[in-house]
């Protein structure tokens, strides 16, 4: 078996280095605890690699990723580059280029509530208790990559119809896109609970109607499976009144993005939440949130969605699954003895054990074994 693996390191911007630097001790240890080298390089990437280079996603970085086994990401973007003007070079265009340049298709991202985290929830423990989710977000298309414009000056856009602005984005999607993304949910409902809700705005949207088409295609080759379409809004709904109800939930590039950041207050705090990007090429493992501008240099982010990512890449990418279940129950022996980052922190937390990135990926790191 395979006993050295290359990856290709993005930290980013904002907390990305901090929460990195704890994703490389821990695959430290795997390397200790299960005889395997890791051989780890560093690229710029989003708002960094503009400063350095003037695009977010320099060739270099390019390159790196795609002679890799693996891509393991921060997060990008910032105030900084939110503030130059539209049409000058932005880390999230750098993200999406990525994303795209490696095939990856199938975004995956688990929610699972740690019962240490239930009664932290601003949910209530009865609501959060035991979830066990994964959201399949199509990850490389619809209205994140289709035709777009912004344009000035146009006759009648302006208020009261003067001239003014214009700008339109567009939901595309073809059968081949759908049919691939919604085979992996089905491959994945089979190893679980065997049931498929497909997430669409089919009384509304063309590209949800093809979407649920092409998705009760699919599911005739997975008789197993139980599917139920639901309409986005709903779905946004019945994920804070009964997501126990969900096992897979497969869904387009842009209610993906939005149901996921409401299902990680499932599990406590965005900070937990780990995410694989995988398809054709380089697989990448990035947590779902950004780089938390408002708490960046303060040592204070949460570490655990990057540490969970880097395990999904030790059992998705490397087939390391005793190295990735090592970090899993670390994560949650560090949470039942209490450890908390302050996005976590409830309020019968003691004080004492309300610690940093660093202290928390320390904590993590000693409980693995
Ligand atoms: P965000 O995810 O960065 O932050 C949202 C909120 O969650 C903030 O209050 C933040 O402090 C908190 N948070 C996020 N991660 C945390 C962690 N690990 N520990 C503790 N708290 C955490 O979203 P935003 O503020 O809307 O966006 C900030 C920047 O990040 C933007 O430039 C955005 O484009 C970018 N972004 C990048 C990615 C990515 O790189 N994958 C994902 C989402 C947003
Ligand atoms: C995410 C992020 C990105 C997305 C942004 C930063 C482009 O929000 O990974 O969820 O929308 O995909
Ligand atoms: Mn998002």
């Amino acid at each position: 078996m395979k006993s050295s693996f290359a990856i290709c390191a993005l930290s980013g911007d904002g907390i990305g280095t901090e929460i990195m630097s704890e994703a490389k001790r821990a695959l430290d240890r795997v390397s200790e605890l299960y005889s395997v080298n890791f051989d780890i390089v560093d690229k710029d990437f989003g708002g960094i690699a503009i400063d350095r280079h003037g695009v977010p996603f320099p060739q270099d970085t390019r390159d790196c990723c795609a002679a890799s086994d693996a891509v393991l990401l921060a997060a990008v973007g910032g105030p900084k580059w939110d503030a130059t003007p539209v049409g000058s070079p932005k880390p999230e265009q750098g993200l999406l280029g990525l994303r795209k340049a490696m095939g990856a298709f199938a975004n995956l991202r688990p929610v699972r509530t740690f019962d240490a985290l239930a009664s932290a929830s601003t949910l209530k423990f009865e609501v959060v208790r035991g979830i066990d989710l994964i959201i399949v977000r199509e990850l490389i298309g619809g209205i994140y990559f289709g035709k777009r414009a912004i344009e000035r000056d146009v006759e009648g856009a302006g208020v009261g119809g003067a001239r003014g602005s214009y700008a339109f984005d567009t939901m595309e999607y073809s059968e081949r896109e759908i049919d691939r993304i919604a085979r992996r949910a089905f491959e994945l409902a089979m190893n679980r609970r065997r049931k498929v809700t497909s997430v669409d705005k089919a009384n509304v949207l063309d590209s949800s109607k093809l979407w649920r088409e092409v998705v009760h295609e699919v599911a005739r080759d997975y008789p197993d499976v139980e599917l139920d379409d639901m309409l986005v809004d709903n779905a946004a709904m019945q994920l804070v009144r009964n997501p126990r109800s969900f096992d897979v939930i497969l869904t387009e590039n842009s209610f993906g993005d939005i149901l996921s950041d409401e299902a990680s207050m499932l599990t406590g705090s965005l900070g937990m939440l780990a995410s694989a990007s995988i398809g054709d090429g380089t697989p990448v493992f990035e947590p779902c949130h950004g780089s938390a501008p408002d708490i960046a240099g303060k040592g204070i982010a949460n570490p655990c969605a990057m540490i969970l990512s880097t395990a999904m890449m030790l059992s998705i990418a490397f087939g390391l699954h005793d190295a990735a279940k090592s970090i899993e129950d670390a994560v949650e022996e560090a949470l039942r003895a209490g450890y908390r980052t302050p996005d976590i922190a409830g309020e019968d937390t003691d004080e004492s054990l309300i610690i940093g990135t660093a202290e928390m990926g320390e904590r993590i790191l000693e409980l693995m074994r």
